[in-house]
């Protein structure tokens, strides 16, 4: 069996960097797991489909193939992952603000995220992963070796995200990052469908007082412990 760490926490916790870090150390493939919300998105909104179509939704999405990696030394241009939809790289095309909603929007559909976790739990049968999202620790990689939720309070991870968006040269507000986040915090953890849980035996992991290098050599050590 391969070796599968599950990782799940709120808005802006440092998951993806984590985690991709964390992959990279050990050589596993990084799975992000809002890309593949981002691809139903996609997907929808090219055959001109509704997104709060469950059903027309999920059968787009059963369809297409969806392949991850680890991006190449040729597609090093500041891509996370790279994503295939049929063969086609849309990294870049889900990353838009529009397919940020849409991910969002098809994220609450019953069936669609039936066939998404489904497709998660196929990549992660046959290699080893660092995989994160909101459900994986109990939903797509239930017997994962190693669980993690990973978190911070949330002054500190609304000023790392108001951070990201200054770098990226949008102009906002801390106030407005702040509470933007509670909002996505309170939607996903009471949403019906897989909502953001703590299971019991997951790793709290508390990053709001260490830098993203001591987490990865924390969870890294664990690992190691582990195998
Ligand atoms: O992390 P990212 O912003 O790319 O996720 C896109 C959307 O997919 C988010 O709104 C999130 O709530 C949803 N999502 C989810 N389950 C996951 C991963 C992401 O519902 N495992």
């Amino acid at each position: 069996m391969s070796f599968q760490i599950a990782i799940d926490g709120p808005v802006a916790a440092g998951k993806g960097t984590v985690a991709k870090l964390l992959a990279k150390r050990l050589n596993f493939l990084y799975v992000d797991t809002g890309a593949t919300y981002r691809v139903a998105a996609l997907l929808a909104k090219q055959a001109g489909i509704d997104w709060t179509n469950d059903d027309e939704v999920a059968a787009c999405v059963d369809k297409a193939q969806i392949d991850m990696h680890n991006p190449s030394d040729a597609e090093s241009d500041g891509r996370q992952t790279t994503v295939l939809v049929d063969g086609a790289d849309v990294s870049w095309a889900i990353r838009t603000e529009d397919m940020g909603k849409g991910a969002s929007a098809v994220a609450k559909l019953g069936k669609v995220r039936q066939v998404l976790v489904k497709k998660q739990q196929d990549i992660a049968a046959s290699q080893d992963v660092v995989m994160e999202g909101r459900d994986i620790t109990y939903k797509v990689l239930p017997n994962a070796q190693l669980k993690i939720y990973l978190t911070a309070n949330e002054e500190k991870r609304a000023h790392r995200r108001h951070q990201e968006l200054l770098v990226r040269g949008e102009d906002v507000e801390y106030e407005t990052v702040l509470s933007d986040l509670k909002a996505r915090d309170k939607q996903d953890s009471e949403r019906a469908i897989d909502p953001l849980q703590i299971v019991e035996d997951a790793w709290v992991l508390d990053t709001s007082n260490l830098t993203i290098e001591q987490v990865v050599d924390q969870i890294e050590a664990k690992v190691n412990q582990l195998r």
